[in-house]
């Protein structure tokens, strides 16, 4: 399949959590140019280091940044280190994610489930981008864009902790978007459906997917247009159809979504 043309990033500054592996791995490897300047983010060093080489091998600068979102402290320190190494980011693509299939019942022998997907999901990645954001502001310019998934607005039976913590984020990025457009910062929430990454995997069996390297088009496409949401052409039926017959909805959802919650 012809791929897009990626953004021009020459003399560009780009952070980008979950740079160790699957969309936001495949976004740097084909975004990187010479000029170019990337924070990578993600708790695997060793796969940082190796993307690393490859970006200065296209002739742009990496500052790899082994670090554990879910520490808040760590997440705020690492932002704040990219902005001394780098100066405010032109792009902050907020990646990192962590995906848990889990019934309310299986949440009550696993209540961590929810405590590491809010960190992971919201409260890690928040942290890590407010210094950004305030470096941007005091700017005047600047693109946060976030991965969410299509499920977001959605009612997922068997996916509580996963789908709750991506609301949480897609709502604090759609309130940052209001506040932040009169200092010249776009937000953009990218609403994934099923990509087949490390995370999927289990998920994965029979079902469509997109692959990594077409969601890692859709970065693309918002750093082009810096578009408040990109999502699969069906979101906005589905999201109609949730806030008029929720329950029927979720009831049809839940027949196939619960089978893949994990015990
Ligand atoms: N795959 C899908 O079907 C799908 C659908 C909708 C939305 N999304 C979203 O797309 C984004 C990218 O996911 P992906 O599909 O590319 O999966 P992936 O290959 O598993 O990538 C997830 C990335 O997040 C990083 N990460 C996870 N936990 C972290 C933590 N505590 N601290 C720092 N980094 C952490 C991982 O790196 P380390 O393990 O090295 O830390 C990895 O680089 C996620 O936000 C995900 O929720 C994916």
């Amino acid at each position: 399949m012809t791929r897009k043309q990626p953004p021009d990033l020459d003399g560009k500054v780009v952070v980008v959590t979950g740079a160790s592996s699957g969309i936001g791995r495949a976004f740097v490897e084909r975004a990187a140019c010479p000029g170019s300047r990337f924070a990578l983010l993600a708790r695997r060093g060793d796969l940082l280091e190796s993307l690393a080489d490859a970006v200065r091998g296209r002739g742009g600068e990496a500052l790899v940044q082994p670090v554990d979102l879910r520490d808040a402290d760590a997440a705020r320190t690492a932002a704040e280190e990219a902005l001394a190494e780098f100066g405010p980011p032109d792009v902050v693509v907020a990646n990192a994610g962590l995906s848990i299939a889990r019934s309310v019942a299986a949440t009550a022998a696993r209540p961590d489930s929810i405590t590491r997907s809010v960190a992971t999901n919201f409260t890690g990645p928040v942290a890590h981008a407010l210094p950004l954001l305030e470096a941007m502001r005091g700017r005047g310019t600047g693109h946060l864009i976030g991965s969410s998934t299509a499920n977001a607005r959605l009612t997922i039976p068997g996916w509580g902790p996963y789908v709750a913590s991506k609301s949480a984020w897609d709502a604090w990025l759609r309130t940052a978007a209001a506040e932040l457009a009169p200092h010249g910062i776009a937000v953009t929430i990218l609403a994934f459906p099923l990509v087949a990454t490390e995370m999927s995997r289990p998920t994965l069996t029979g079902r469509r997917a997109m692959s990594a390297e077409d969601a890692a088009d859709w970065i693309s496409e918002a750093i082009g247009s810096r578009r408040p949401r990109i999502a699969p052409w069906w979101l906005r039926a589905a999201e109609v159809a949730n806030a008029v017959a929720p329950t029927a909805l979720a009831r049809a959802i839940g027949r196939s979504s619960q089978r893949l919650s994990q015990p």
